[in-house]
């Protein structure tokens, strides 16, 4: 599936990912500039917060308790469409999926 990441100065990369791994780490795989990801994927850090594009996000399943309480406290405003990116698993239905890059992660 392929995943489009909109960067902090308007270009969009898109890159191929691996069904099951996540967001976060497809990122990481590529080098996307402004996924931080400091705690590595255990949910605790909120530097993976990205903005879903509207048309996948019903797609995605809910954000769990942890993942809801650490969108509270990202660096970059939470709106409707934050998730946080470790916490979505790439699966073929996703291909396309489009995320925006936070201002900031810290
Ligand atoms: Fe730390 Fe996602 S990588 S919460």
């Amino acid at each position: 599936p392929t995943i489009h990441y909109i960067l902090k100065d308007s270009t969009t990369r898109s890159v191929e990912a691996k069904a099951g791994d996540s967001v976060m780490e497809t990122a990481i795989r590529h080098n996307i500039r402004g996924i931080d990801a400091e705690c590595g994927g255990s949910c605790s850090c909120a530097t993976c917060h990205v903005y879903v594009a509207d048309e996948f996000l019903a797609k995605l399943s809910p954000a769990d308790d942890m993942e809801d309480e650490l969108l509270d406290g990202t660096a970059s405003e939470r709106a409707a469409n934050s998730r946080l990116s470790c916490q979505i698993i790439v699966t073929p239905e996703l291909d396309g999926l489009t995320v925006r890059v936070p201002e900031t992660q810290v």
